[in-house]
């Protein structure tokens, strides 16, 4: 056996295979194997001299992505077809130091999702402010993801990295689609607001024919029985007779009889106006009265078959919700006043969820 003293200088740019599922809170291990091409081991048997001490890594040594963990060596026989090779290893152990995508990538990303929760905060109608909130902090978080992997090599799998930025995206995303919605039930309740307020105005019209249309059949009637017998009217709260040429009908046309005469012993309306009784009148009546008009007005149908014998719809049946301002139970303010409140909830349990995994995973996991 012959022990032989070489001695050279090498320097070699080498490559290490990773492994970036948990990137950036990654541990790395990259092994510089030494291996004679030529000489089988018959030959050539490599060994370490002073086993763990054989390989020294300089104190002052530093990366400025990682830090050096530690290294071990090893001895290995490779077995090829051409006969076995003796191999020296060395495992360098890296830990990726985390500040700099901490800084560059995590808090930034924390700080966008953040910035998109103030369009809740601002009003309904400030579409262009919320709107452009909303969308730049979409394109915003696009740009970062996509900065970031393109520091990266082209792996097909998550990172942990992607799994942050991905929620953070979806944050953003959702406060934007919150607004969306927030916008979508406002243009609805205010539609239904209107159309309410365009049935009213139609019963209203409805309502002052009829009013006008009984008068006339009213005042026919009257002159007909006038020509036979005189009309017995007498006031309910008075006692005295009306004067006949005051031949309104009950509680309709003119507020102040409205009020307090209720006729008695009056002629009945015989003719009305386009589906229209006095049951009607009398109880759009109690319904203006009440401040129940909306619901009453909006589930009447209008300008049905209008012959006499016409009856209107026995029961009403209420239109919608009782609230306008609502739909579904929800008003648009109820939804920002919840999404105050729910996301930065869900965003602190993911971010608590997130760091307690990844950190407890790359602690755990050793190195390839
Ligand atoms: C050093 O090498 C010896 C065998 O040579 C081994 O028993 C020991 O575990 C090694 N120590 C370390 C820290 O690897
Ligand atoms: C290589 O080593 C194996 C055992 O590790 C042995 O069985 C085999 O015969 C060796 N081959 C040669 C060519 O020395």
């Amino acid at each position: 056996m012959l022990l032989l003293v070489w001695s050279i200088r090498l320097t070699v740019t080498a490559s290490c295979p990773m492994s970036l599922q948990y990137f950036p809170m990654d541990r790395q291990a990259c092994s510089i194997e030494i291996e004679s091409y030529g000489y089988s081991m018959r030959d050539i048997k490599y060994v370490w001299l002073n086993g763990n001490k054989s390989v020294d890594v300089q104190g002052d040594v530093t990366l400025p992505q990682f830090k050096i963990m530690g290294h071990e060596q090893e001895s290995a026989i490779a077995a090829l077809t051409t006969g076995n090779y003796s191999r020296l290893i060395c495992k360098i152990k890296f830990s990726r130091s985390l500040g700099f995508y901490l800084i560059q990538i995590y808090i930034p990303a924390s700080l966008i999702v953040v910035i998109s929760w103030v369009s809740f905060w601002l009003h309904r109608n400030a579409t262009p402010a919320r709107v452009s909130l909303g969308v730049t902090t979409v394109l915003t978080m696009t740009t970062l993801m996509s900065s970031t992997n393109a520091q990266l090599p082209k792996i097909s799998y998550i990172k942990s990295i992607d799994v942050f930025l991905g929620t953070c995206f979806v944050m953003v995303f959702a406060s934007l689609l919150e607004y969306a919605t927030v916008g979508y039930l406002g243009k609805r309740i205010a539609m239904r607001k209107s159309r309410i307020e365009q049935l009213t105005k139609l019963a209203d019209e409805h309502r002052k024919k009829c009013a006008a249309a009984a008068a006339a059949a009213d005042a026919a009637v009257a002159e007909q029985s006038a020509a036979q017998a005189p009309p017995q009217l007498i006031c309910a709260t008075t006692g005295l007779p009306l004067d006949p040429a005051l031949q309104l009908p009950c509680g309709i046309k003119n507020p102040v009889h409205h009020q307090g005469n209720r006729c008695i012993g009056g002629p009945p309306p015989k003719m009305v106006y386009g589906g229209c009784p006095q049951k009607m009148n009398s109880r759009i009546l109690e319904a203006k009265q009440s401040g129940k008009m909306m619901n009453e007005a909006s589930s009447m149908t209008l300008g049905g078959g209008g012959g006499p014998g016409n009856q209107p719809p026995p029961t009403p049946v209420p239109f919608g919700p009782k609230d306008p301002n609502r739909m579904l139970g929800v008003s648009p303010s109820d939804i920002d006043k919840y999404s105050r409140v729910v996301f930065p909830v869900c965003f602190i349990c993911f971010n608590l969820m997130y760091w307690i995994v990844y950190m407890h995973i790359s602690a755990s996991s050793s190195p390839n």
